[in-house]
């Protein structure tokens, strides 16, 4: 099944105020449509008799050995979609050898979360005790890096996704332990900090206990510049999939500037838009370390639970051979130039 089937098929079995949650994005959409056509205007001009019949799009990332450079995005409520939820999610792209990255508002608690390339995104609280407590928590259930989201001072003003407002009924499992917090859906946006400021990166380093701090929501070499020097591991080049500021600038085409402008400091991760191999791979040729993938894998976990999930990421690595035998790459090493 194409990517656009499985959208549509998705969008029929989620109830609607599910499928809009999930397919929309912010103000006029623009942002989400520009990410798809970002990499639809990027062509790749293959290198032939390269001898790569057998290719391996292994990638480590930030000390995780993965089978291609993908990593699930996070991605909040999981279980909205499907009664598995997170479960289902992380358990595919373990048995894909990819990685995963849990939400802050996970529907199920970080520590029955398994796999081996595994890392926390964190939203920064008001309450700062308990974004340290969160940290903490991740450190201890063997989580490999933490994720700071800085893109959502507020929440994008999302036409599509009113409805979803209202309750559900879920609960955000990873504010349990904290009553002082409305675990409600949605409930606990109002405890995101909205004054975020690069100290609190610096905080976040040392907070840490030594597992890298990757800085999600990137769109400008200067701030890519910024977090590093601010003891980031990471940047994840990202507009949040278009959910936050609906004209913002589509990752792919900013990646280079920002690649450049970190010169190989730290990694340099990209998402939004993401729908297929060919996308992975120009982005990689492009400089990025990895790419995460949103919507793709909440449509397959609408569609068919954990092994329709697996299906998808497997089809996504065994595409990601298919294409850089394609492209004559033997391993992820040979995409760069490739970009047409
Ligand atoms: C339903 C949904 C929930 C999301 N929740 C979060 C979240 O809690 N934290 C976060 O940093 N990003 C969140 N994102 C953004 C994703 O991590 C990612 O940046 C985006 O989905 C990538 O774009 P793509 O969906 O086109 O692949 C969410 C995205 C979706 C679609």
């Amino acid at each position: 099944m194409e990517v656009e089937e499985l959208a549509a098929e998705a969008g029929r079995v989620l109830p609607v105020e599910v499928a809009d949650f999930v397919a929309g994005g912010a103000d006029d959409e623009v942002a989400l449509a520009g990410n798809l056509a970002a990499f639809r205007r990027r062509t790749l001009r293959p290198r032939v008799l390269a001898g790569a019949a057998d290719p391996d799009p292994a990638a480590e990332v930030l000390g995780c050995r993965l089978a291609a450079p993908v990593l699930v995005a996070p991605m909040g409520m999981q279980r909205l979609v499907r009664a598995e939820g997170e479960h289902a999610t992380s358990g595919a792209a373990a048995g894909s050898g990819l990685g995963f990255v849990l939400a802050t508002g996970s529907s199920v608690p970080l520590e029955d979360i398994g796999g081996r390339a595994r890392w926390f995104q964190l939203y920064l609280l008001t309450d700062r005790g308990v974004s340290a407590d969160l940290v903490a928590r991740a450190v201890d259930a063997g989580y490999q890096a933490i994720v700071l989201t800085v893109d959502a001072p507020v929440v994008g003003h999302r036409p599509r996704d009113r409805r979803s407002r209202g309750g559900t009924g879920w609960r955000n499992a990873n504010f349990e332990p904290y009553p002082a917090i409305d675990a409600a859906h949605h409930g606990y946006v109002s405890a995101i900090r909205a004054d975020i400021g690069w100290p609190d990166v610096s905080w976040l380093v040392s907070a840490a206990c030594g597992l890298p701090v990757v800085v999600k929501g990137i769109l400008r070499p200067q701030d890519a510049v910024r977090a590093v020097e601010h003891g980031a591991a990471g940047v994840v080049v990202s507009n949040h999939g278009g959910r936050q500021l609906g004209r913002a600038v589509a990752p792919l085409d900013v990646l280079e500037s920002i690649v450049d402008a970190v010169g190989g400091r730290a990694a340099v991760l990209l998402d939004g838009g993401v729908r297929r191999a060919a996308d992975v791979l120009t982005a990689v040729a492009l400089g990025a370390d990895a790419v995460l993938v949103g919507r793709l894998v909440m449509w397959a976990l609408a569609v068919g639970g954990q092994e329709r999930v697996a299906s998808v990421l497997d089809g996504l690595v065994a595409d990601t051979r298919r294409t850089m035998t394609l492209l004559g790459a033997r391993t992820l090493a040979d995409l760069p130039g490739l970009v047409g």
